[in-house]
């Protein structure tokens, strides 16, 4: 997992490469892990990206929990943020992402088209916290094999444009943000997903964190894997860590449960789960 620890000179690097980039390009997409879409964002996005135009993308909607999924779209769009849902693993949303994207810019080449300017591929370059899944999202952008087009005066040295059929050109090093460590809460959501370094939080707090919204929101994926009944779930948060680690074998030794319930959880065994819950209802859609 590409983690690195976050210090004020990492951020203002990846601030200034960000914004350098962005001068390159006609839209931005921001990719975040539709399972934390608020806690994987990273709010400087907005400030850096001026009057580009942008597409936010949920990925990994495979492994988040469907409902919630709807009611993000419905909240971001409701925003007025462009937002689609993608499966970068499985490539699944690609061609609406290529759609949308024409139709952000569509009247700009519209206007240039009036003035006997000759359509050009679109510039793209995607953003966002590290393990949102922009390096998968990248490949399947652009296939396998694909050429590189000529460099462009002005593209800072190694960054190359990859060609995605004729319309669209992609830079090939995605814009990495800093993930926002706000709160404890941020920081334990960003671990449960595994986007952040397993060293940089206590895993029995992201367990007993995990243990929380689990009972809360979904209840069965808990109880299932770990043999737990209806009463079990009447216990406090620790003593259903202690249980958990006697149910698996472990004695008393619950650091090792809690490691083992996060990798769990990252490994799909609790099923499909969102850790932000979105601020919406879903009444009338
Ligand atoms: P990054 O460039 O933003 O840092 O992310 P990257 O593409 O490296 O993806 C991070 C992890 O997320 C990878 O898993 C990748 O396979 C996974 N991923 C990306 N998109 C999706 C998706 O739509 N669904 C699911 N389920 N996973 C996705 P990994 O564990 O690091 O590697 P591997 O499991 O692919 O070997």
């Amino acid at each position: 997992m590409a983690t690195i620890q976050w210090y004020p000179g990492h951020m203002a690097k990846a601030k200034r490469e960000a914004i350098e980039k962005l001068k390159l390009v006609d839209v931005v997409i921001e990719l975040v892990d539709a399972r934390i879409p608020e806690s994987s964002r990273n709010p400087i996005v907005n400030e850096i990206k001026g009057q580009k135009k942008q597409l936010m993308l949920l990925n990994k909607t495979d492994l988040a929990d469907p409902i919630q999924t709807k009611k993000w779209m419905k909240y971001y769009q409701e925003e007025g943020i462009e937002v689609l849902t993608v499966e970068a693993k499985d490539g699944k949303g690609l061609n609406q992402v290529k759609a949308a994207i024409k139709a952000l810019m569509a009247e700009e080449f519209e206007k240039l088209a009036a003035k006997g300017v000759r359509p050009r591929p679109i510039r793209l370059m995607v953003l966002g916290i590290p393990n949102v899944g922009k390096s998968t999202f990248i490949n399947r952008m652009i296939q396998k094999n694909q050429a590189e087009t000529a460099n462009r005066p002005g593209v800072t040295k190694g960054q190359r444009w990859l060609k995605i059929g004729n319309d669209f050109e992609l830079l090939d090093t995605p814009g990495i943000l800093w993930p926002k460590f706000d709160n404890q809460e941020i920081g334990n959501k960003l671990a449960v997903t595994g986007a952040i370094k397993d060293s940089l939080l206590h895993m029995d707090d992201v367990a007993l964190f995990a243990i929380n919204i689990f009972r809360t929101y979904y209840t069965d994926a808990l109880r299932k894997p770990y043999g737990l009944s209806a009463t079990d779930l009447e216990l406090s948060d620790v003593d259903l860590l202690l249980l958990i680690t006697k149910k698996l074998g472990f004695k008393d030794d619950y650091e090792r449960a809690s490691e083992r319930i996060i990798f769990d959880i990252r490994a799909g065994k609790l099923g499909r789960y969102t850790l932000d819950t979105a601020p919406i209802s879903l009444e009338g859609v």
